[in-house]
């Protein structure tokens, strides 16, 4: 399949600019040229995406080591490169990513090769029964209902309705037991101008971005309920090392970085 084919290279991708923060190469020049506007207005924008990213790979620790999932399945995963969930596993978990960006399907099946247990689907996150539902899916999951689901990343490009119906499609779907680790970006980002700029940037580009409260999402994401640890800023994500951060950035961070994650129980 050629690239020109599936891949719309006249406008900016969300999928591509965050690449392109991630300091990759699955970027087009319409791509950079997006985001080199978006770090413009927010210079720490880059580092924010890159302690996103860092935090799947503890995701990925502490959903099996220390919670014992064998099962992963991971919706708007991007690119699984080598900083991604599959890496940081054993190969008895396994890992299914999906995204709805052509060239995220292009690249992966590049990427994932000869791995044998991380598998990637052409799916839409905003429907998460249609990818459970795949007789491929039912294949590699043999009846096992007790996992791990992921949405990290992706929350922002969601709609309200999206999530509560993802979260009631996951709940109800899911054994007891299951888990949900989930990103709240741009939860309780105060009035910025520079950030209101950021979002029309990619409204043009088709991505809308939606910011909400914590409280919010908290709604939304029911009847899953975060476990003891409740919503925790990435800023104070175990193991994330705040003196890398410059000053200035640990203060535009506070507010603004990352969001907040979570990890949700049925
Ligand atoms: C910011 S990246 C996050 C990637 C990865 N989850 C991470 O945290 O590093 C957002 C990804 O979500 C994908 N995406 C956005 N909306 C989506 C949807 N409705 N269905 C599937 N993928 C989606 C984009 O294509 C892009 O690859």
């Amino acid at each position: 399949m050629s690239q020109d084919n599936i891949v719309d290279t006249s406008r900016p991708s969300a999928g591509r600019m965050y690449d392109y923060y991630l300091g990759g190469n699955h970027n087009f020049e319409v791509d950079r040229q997006a985001a080199d506007q978006v770090l413009k207005l927010l210079p720490f924008a880059a580092k924010f995406v890159r302690l996103q990213r860092w935090a799947l790979q503890d995701i990925a620790v502490e959903l099996t080591e220390k919670r014992g999932y064998k099962v992963i399945v991971d919706f708007a995963s991007g690119l699984p490169t080598n900083d991604h969930i599959h890496h940081k596993v054993s190969k008895d978990t396994t890992v299914v990513y999906s995204d709805y960006d052509p060239i995220v399907v292009e690249y992966t099946h590049e990427i994932l090769n000869n791995t044998t247990n991380a598998y990637f689907f052409h799916s839409d996150a905003r429907k998460p029964d249609e990818l459970l539902n795949r007789p491929e899916m039912q294949k590699i999951l043999d009846n096992r209902q007790k996992v791990a689901f992921v949405y990290w990343g992706v929350s922002a490009f969601l709609a309200d309705e999206d999530i509560s119906h993802l979260a009631r499609v996951l709940y109800d779907w899911a054994a007891p037991g299951s888990c949900l680790a989930f990103n709240a970006q741009g939860a309780e980002v105060p009035d910025n101008p520079a950030v209101e700029q950021v979002m029309k940037i990619y409204e043009q580009m088709g991505s809308k971005v939606t910011l909400r409260s914590l409280e919010r999402y908290r709604e939304l994401l029911q009847p899953w309920q975060p476990d003891a640890n409740g919503f925790i800023s990435l800023l104070e994500w175990h193991g994330f090392d705040q003196s890398v951060l410059a000053k200035e950035d640990a203060q535009a961070f506070g507010p603004l970085g990352g969001g907040y994650g979570a990890y949700l129980v049925k």
